[in-house]
């Protein structure tokens, strides 16, 4: 019977089984350490894979390291070391936090990976064939006094549309959109402050306005969140103009043909998916086919500061070149830091491996926060109290303290799993919590996810409490035996179904019911499935640690200092 139902439940979900699912995850620029914004993209993307292959579900998860354009050769510049030194030291420290942080893709690669070159140069040249990427003089800001062009990063200025202070690719401080080589008003060099002057150059571009009725159509069948289609199709109802793809530096994929050009890194980026899915393929066997021409799904998680790159640019460079094209693009909303909007130079930011993991805490625990802090394309804001709040009352306080409770329970009084018949209301609420989870999934609401496991935990308090185990123990053995044996049931049913949320807890909780192997490995389907009566349990540790002042009051009294002190500079 309860087989039965486990398929009735998983075959209502939206990601039907022959459909092998490439996921990506938006890659980092490898010119900074990782901070609490980039988890946004990266731990939902590792959440959402890990309930996938759960569900028995064929996917490859691929990410890597955008290493090209200005956001790499400023800071090289400003540190006195080569791009590539910037982008392998980067590199590096990505892949550790990563993995420290149990998002494990299946491919991490580079974008300066001979690979990425390769099917760069290859995705233009066949546009440049089918006549989509055409030569054009433009005017385009120079410094005199550096002596060169100033391209994206190397120019500041006024945005014309909003007047907010801009870089040369992004109104990065004002409405956020993309601009346009010489689209900026009152240009200056970023490094040295003079004015710049116009110079007229040569660049190509691709012919954008030649896909607006294709995108149109696209984007309304675009799955993922909401904002990302949303946003796309108001852009092209305001019509597209061409995009100039390239740019005059030296560090990037050569333009084919053009020794002083190199693409705009906004070009080699996301062809860095498809890279990384070729290194994949080349290392394991697979067939990146399967997903880049064949019948796979593309799904990309990203960041909600780049849908027009996702929604607009990437569809049209693979349509132009005979790609599939991504089925979903799930992106979330911003990060806070303290109540007030990210920012690495207002010092409103939190970084991962310095701030968080060297002092020791918990990754599950952060996995956990930002999973459940809010809806996936709301705005999430990090602060020290609400972390503190959250481990306490939910993790330590929910979860923590009613495994602990059954577990000490089961061990003291019975040396192990005792005999139970099957509660009816137990496997309901299991099957329960399954629904809301697909739901979840199917909705890109991973809140969701992590309240409904908190949720089951909750009711495991209620039924152990309820059915008051510390007084039938004397009173009726047997009664006492059966609420045990359906309250580590429902351990058992947390540790599967939470292990994508928090997989090193969900397999220290595992072992502590005497379980072999890895939980990650246990289908969805397994929650339903009791554990075996008789096996002996080891004396439990309690799952989580609280979060004190003592530990929390330092962290907080460090971003307050970060922030004073950027107000100073
Ligand atoms: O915005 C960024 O951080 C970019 N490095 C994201 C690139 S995503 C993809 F297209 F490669
Ligand atoms: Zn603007």
């Amino acid at each position: 019977m309860i087989e039965l139902k486990a398929e009735r439940i998983l075959s209502r979900h939206k990601f039907p089984q022959d459909r092998p699912i490439l996921v990506t995850c938006a890659l980092p620029y490898a010119n900074g350490p990782c901070h609490i914004a980039h988890l946004r993209t990266y731990v939902p993307g590792d959440v959402f894979v890990r309930y996938l292959r759960k569900l028995g579900q064929e996917v490859v998860f691929v990410c890597g390291s955008d290493t090209h354009g200005t956001p790499i050769t400023v800071n090289a510049e400003a540190l006195g070391i080569t791009p590539r030194e910037l982008a392998s030291r980067y590199h590096r420290h990505y892949q550790e936090v990563f993995r420290r942080l149990n998002i494990i893709f299946d491919n991490y690669g580079s974008t300066d990976d001979p690979r990425n070159h390769r099917r760069t140069q290859q995705i233009v040249r066949t546009l440049m064939e089918r006549g989509y990427v055409y030569p054009k003089e433009i005017e385009q800001p120079y410094c005199p006094r550096c002596r060169r062009f100033l391209p994206d990063r190397y120019v500041r200025g006024t945005c014309p549309y909003c007047g907010a202070e801009a870089r040369g690719d992004e109104c990065d401080q004002g409405c956020g959109r993309h601009l346009e080589p010489g689209e900026l008003l009152n240009p200056r060099c970023a490094i040295c402050g003079t004015a710049a002057e116009m110079r007229r150059t040569k660049h190509y571009f691709l012919r954008l306005s030649a896909f607006e009725d294709f995108l149109r159509e696209y984007l309304q069948g675009l799955e993922g969140t909401s904002i990302a289609r949303n946003y796309a199709l108001q852009w092209v109802e305001k019509g597209l103009r061409d995009w100039c793809i390239t740019r005059n530096i030296e560090w990037g994929v050569k333009f084919p043909g053009e020794e002083d050009l190199v693409l705009y890194v906004w070009v080699d980026a996301p062809i860095g998916y498809l890279s990384s899915t070729e290194e994949w393929a080349e290392k394991t066997g697979g067939d990146w086919r399967l997903f880049w021409k064949g019948r796979g799904r593309i799904i990309h998680f990203i960041g909600g500061d780049i849908v027009y790159h996702h929604c607009i640019f990437w569809p049209a460079m693979l349509r132009g070149s005979g790609y599939n094209l991504p089925w979903a693009v799930v992106a979330s909303g911003m990060v806070r830091v303290e109540g007030k909007i990210f920012s690495k130079s207002r010092g409103y930011v939190i970084w991962v491996e310095e701030d968080y993991l060297e002092e020791g805490l918990d990754p599950d625990a952060l996995r956990y926060y930002i999973l459940s802090y809010t809806g996936h394309t709301k705005d999430l804001d990090f602060s020290w109290r609400a972390y503190q709040e959250k481990v306490n009352k939910e993790l330590v306080g929910t979860l923590g303290n009613f495994l602990y409770r059954v577990l000490l329970f089961a061990h003291r009084n019975f040396g192990g799993i005792p005999e139970g018949l099957k509660d009816d209301e137990v496997k309901r609420t299991i099957e329960e919590t399954i629904e809301e989870i697909l739901l979840g999934l199917d909705e890109y609401e991973f809140k969701k996810i992590a309240d409904s496991v908190l949720a089951l935990s909750a009711f495991g308090n209620r039924y152990f409490q309820s059915h008051t185990p510390w007084k039938t123990l004397k009173e009726d053995r047997e009664a006492c035996s059966a609420t045990i044996y359906n309250c580590l049931w429902i351990a058992r049913a947390l540790a599967v179904l939470m292990s994508p949320l928090m997989p090193g807890k969900a397999q220290e909780l595992w072992e502590q019911l005497g379980e072999e192997g890895k939980v990650e490995e246990a289908l969805v389907a397994e929650a339903l499935s009791p554990p075996m009566a008789g096996r002996r349990l080891g004396r439990p540790r309690p799952l989580f640690k609280r979060a004190s002042d003592e530990e929390i009051a330092p962290l907080i009294e460090r971003v307050r200092e970060r922030i004073s002190k950027a107000q100073g500079s």
